[in-house]
């Protein structure tokens, strides 16, 4: 969910407005894919990377984050969604905002509709790392380790790979996100800025995706084979 500074300089507001903004695309987003079918969101909310900033902005995305968890849960428990969380628990979070997740984790662990997980205090190498301490706390013998033990290891086992990865603002980097799961991602870069990413920006990655062809390293279902 990137661009958010640049949509609010560009208005000459604070840099906080542009993240406040982002909240409806959020919404709208979140409703669109849950219209289209999508069974698993997944959003990159806060970085491990992102302490970095001023502290005022940290500031600001700590409390945004736990209000909107707050304000939306309800609305997003009653259609049957279901919150999830990624990222490093043990590591700078407040106390406060780890006690919200798990009071989302509780009220809409059950909800069968689409699942939203949400990339909070994440990097991509931690979770690496974090798989691979737990890993070697775990006493298994080396030659039994192989992709599907790391897989079970990373923050939610349960998380299937994303098909689609969408990165907006004109960025075209990965930054940290989901290293192990992307592996075989279509990716689709659009300019738009977060603030302005609505459910029909999300439905013309969609389109773009559905014209890709995944081979994951095979041949096409045309080349011969089908
Ligand atoms: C993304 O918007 C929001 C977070 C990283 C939390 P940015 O804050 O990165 O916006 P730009 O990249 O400065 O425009
Ligand atoms: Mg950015």
């Amino acid at each position: 969910m990137d661009g958010n500074g640049r949509w609010a300089q560009r208005r000459g507001l604070p840099r906080t407005d542009g993240h406040a903004a982002g909240e409806e695309a959020l919404m709208d987003t979140i409703w669109g894919a849950l219209d289209a079918g999508i069974r698993w969101l997944t959003v990159y909310a806060f970085s491990t990377e992102n302490w970095k900033r001023p502290v005022d902005e940290v500031r600001f995305l700590m409390n945004f984050n736990e209000r909107l968890l707050l304000t939306r849960r309800d609305e997003l428990n009653e259609r049957n969604v279901k919150l999830q969380f990624i990222g490093r628990r043990d590591w700078r979070v407040p106390k406060r905002i780890l006690r919200r997740i798990d009071e989302t984790l509780e009220l809409t662990g059950d909800n069968t509709a689409m699942t939203v997980s949400m990339a909070f205090n994440y990097g991509g190498r931690a979770e690496l790392v974090d798989a691979v301490r737990a890993i070697a706390a775990s006493g298994i013998k080396p030659e039994k380790i192989d992709e599907k033990t790391i897989r079970q290891h990373l923050y939610d086992p349960t998380m299937p790979d994303p098909e689609l990865m969408v990165r907006t603002s004109g960025e075209y980097r990965m930054s940290n996100f989901l290293m192990w799961e992307m592996a075989y991602s279509e990716l689709v870069f659009t300019d738009v800025l977060w603030p302005d990413f609505r459910r029909e920006n999300l439905y013309a990655a969609i389109d773009e995706y559905q014209r890709r062809d995944r081979r994951f390293g095979g041949l096409s279902d045309t080349d011969g084979l089908g």
